[in-house]
């Protein structure tokens, strides 16, 4: 995504927070803080993207709830839902009040309750689930102090990355993208949000996912 938005040429600026590099750990909310304390001392940012997430890290995603278990259920908790939300909470007060600016996370089709048909998965698709409603919440939030701000959720497909590796044989390579594809689609999608979309979910092709 972050070198999508540098080819693009519009931003001046970008800031390519993670954990690895910057300290940006998601299960620190102190380096959260921090890395917008950082962001603050610049020009007002016009979009915050937040692209972490977790499915399978030594355990493989649940078949049955028989393999439920805590630690699973609150790690993928802490990750795709907690972090997202601390982020939020420290770096929507960086956006400007009197122009158009994004906050979007990438959430996953899976995460939609209406649209789940299969089952399995619980833990990944439970955070995600709770993810788009911190989403939904957030928008309802910002519409009051800043009108032209947009909160949204993205699905990116199914992307050829760690996280999808062992989940891709079954997958048409033409519906398999690669990181810089999605980007590109996930991109055009956030241009043509407005206002009105804020608090939705929306998938690599500008379709709404259901709540
Ligand atoms: N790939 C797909 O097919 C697919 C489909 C639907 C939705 N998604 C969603 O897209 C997002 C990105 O997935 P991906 O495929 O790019 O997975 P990925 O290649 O495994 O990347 C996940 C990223 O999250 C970061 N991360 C994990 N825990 C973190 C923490 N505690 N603090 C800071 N960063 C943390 C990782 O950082 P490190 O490099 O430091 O580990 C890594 O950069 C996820 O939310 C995923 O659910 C992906």
């Amino acid at each position: 995504m972050a070198d999508g938005l540098a080819a693009s040429g519009r931003f001046s600026t970008i800031h390519r927070l993670s954990r690895s590099v910057t300290g940006l750990d998601l299960e620190d909310e102190a380096s959260i803080a921090a890395a917008a304390g950082r962001i603050a001392d610049g020009p007002a940012p016009v979009l915050i993207f937040v692209a972490t997430g977790v499915l399978h890290h030594g355990e493989a995603p649940e078949r049955s709830f028989r393999a439920m278990t805590a630690e699973h259920l609150l790690r993928d908790y802490r990750v795709n839902t907690v972090g997202p939300a601390l982020v939020a909470k420290h770096f929507l007060p960086l956006l400007p009040r009197d122009r158009r600016a994004v906050f979007a996370a990438l959430s996953a089709r899976v995460g939609s309750i209406g649209d789940n048909r299969l089952g399995g998965w619980h833990s990944y698709r439970a955070s995600k689930a709770a993810l788009n409603m911190i989403v939904r919440n957030l928008a309802i939030e910002m519409a009051r102090s800043h009108p032209q701000a947009i909160v949204a959720g993205l699905h990116p497909g199914t992307v050829s990355t760690g996280l999808s590796e062992p989940f891709q044989k079954g997958v048409s390579p033409e519906a398999l993208f690669t990181p810089a594809a999605s980007a590109g689609y996930l991109l055009g999608v956030l241009d043509g949000l407005t206002p009105g979309d804020s608090g939705g979910v929306f998938a690599w092709d500008g379709a709404r996912i259901p709540a």
